[in-house]
């Protein structure tokens, strides 16, 4: 059994408290079962919040050990706060370990302070935060020297270990690393070794394309590298510049916020996404995060970005408004293909996941839109989406890329445009 605790930053805080206690018990590498119990002077804080969302809503009697919703090994919100793919891979880089081959508590343990969200997880509620100072954007040849070391599975030389300091920082599977810009914080996403095209330059222009199809988008940039090579930055919105330190606000992905296991996701929906939030969203926000989330879904479906699983959704804590909201948009990649008849991660409507037009509009209720509203929401991202090439070329994307990625991009004619085109 393995006992920690969990640390949260309040909002407006540049220091973490420590709000309970996790007990963990695991067998082999796996976490079978945990439970978490708040500490009693969190609970007095008239500014504390709920450490998850589903399992942890700090109502009633806030003293006894509580387990995970709908019989997950681990509190959504915690998963969120270890790394996955990436983050492992420093981590057992670091300690000299083999993939995937660390107990889950060392992969939470070792996350480091610029982990996604505002949980921490240390050893006891006295423990100081763990050092490290994130490396600046001018750093970015070492980092990416360190990260095709881990891709290679190398150990990392002495002279770039400092790089390592800061800890493997967010999630996802591609290689990427947490930087300082002038004071804020930024994640930068690398090429990886067996990409198909230059995919942090397209990456980058189809986050702007996104924007100006109306949805919300962290503010992007890329740097090149003397030797070619580009890296695309993207601002985090889960941390915040405040006097005296950064703020860490609480963040929880769409799968938390669902209570569902990573491997139910194919399963989910933007319906189910939708429906999570009448629950847990802010009143007065939620026809518009529904609207934003309708509009990302009609987004990826002309992008064929088909990666947009329940992690790549997620939600940030209002304090003011006392819920969940949608946060701004990240990691959507056009996925070049041949196949006229393509399928999302997420359903979409009656004809499941099939990626079309009409079957993003006849699903539309499930937002609260009825078919005219839906139909004005397509058809502004269809006519914006239209003009990917011009935004992709204004942005420096060489017309080759483009050619790569071309096959990615649908003709709303081809996907049921003309449902739509009935309720304009
Ligand atoms: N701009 C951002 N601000 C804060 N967190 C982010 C941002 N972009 C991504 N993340 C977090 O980092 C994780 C990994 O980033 P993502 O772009 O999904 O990488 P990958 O392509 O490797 O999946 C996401 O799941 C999300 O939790
Ligand atoms: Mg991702």
């Amino acid at each position: 059994m393995v006992e920690r605790t969990v640390f949260i930053h309040l909002p407006g805080e540049t220091e973490a408290v420590p709000a309970g206690r996790l007990t963990m018990i695991e067998q082999g590498l796996q976490v079978q079962a945990s439970t978490f119990a708040y500490g009693r002077r969190y609970v007095t804080r008239t500014n504390a919040l709920a450490v998850d969302p589903i399992a942890l809503a700090l109502v009633g009697r806030n003293d006894e050990e509580r387990v995970p919703a709908g019989g997950l090994a681990m509190f959504g919100a915690l998963r969120d706060a270890a790394p996955d793919a990436w983050g492992r891979r420093v981590i057992e880089n670091r300690l000299r370990a083999p993939p995937n081959g660390l107990p889950e508590s060392v992969y939470l343990d070792h996350a480091g302070p610029h982990r996604a969200g505002a949980l921490d997880v240390r050893e006891s509620p006295t423990s100081p935060p763990a050092g490290g100072a994130l490396p600046s954007v001018v750093d970015l040849r070492h980092l990416l020297d360190v990260a095709a070391r881990v891709e290679e599975g190398e150990p990392v030389p002495a002279h770039l270990e400092v790089f390592f300091a800061g800890g493997p920082s967010v999630g996802g599977a591609r290689p990427k690393a947490v930087v300082t810009v002038d004071g804020g914080e930024w994640i930068a996403k690398f090429p990886a070794r067996n990409d198909p095209f230059n995919v942090p330059i397209v990456e980058r222009a189809t986050l702007e394309l996104a924007r100006e199809a109306g949805l919300v988008v962290p503010r992007t940039r890329m740097e090149t590298l003397a030797d070619g090579r580009q890296v695309m930055l993207i601002e985090r919105f889960d941390r915040e510049p405040l006097v005296g330190g950064m703020g860490r606000r609480h963040m929880v992905s769409a799968l938390t916020l669902l209570a569902l296991h990573e491997q139910d996701s194919p399963d989910s929906s933007y319906a189910a996404i939708a429906d999570a939030m009448g629950v847990h969203g802010v009143s007065g926000q939620i026809a518009s995060d529904r609207n934003e989330l309708f509009a990302r879904m009609v987004f990826n479906i002309l992008v064929s970005n088909d990666d947009d699983h329940l992690r790549n959704h997620a939600f940030l804590f209002d304090a003011e408004g006392d819920g969940w909201r949608l946060s701004p948009l990240y990691d959507v990649v056009p996925k070049p293909q041949l196949a006229q008849e393509r399928m999302l991660h997420l359903s979409i409507g009656p004809q499941g996941r099939r990626a079309r037009l009409d079957n993003a509009l006849a699903g539309a209720g499930r937002f609260g839109l009825l078919p005219p509203d839906a139909a004005r929401i397509i058809d502004r991202i269809v006519r914006a989406v239209r003009s990917w090439r011009d935004i992709f070329e204004g942005l420096g994307v060489p017309v080759r890329e483009c050619d790569r990625v071309a096959s990615a991009f649908r003709r709303a004619a081809d996907i049921g445009m003309r449902d739509v085109d009935r309720q304009l």
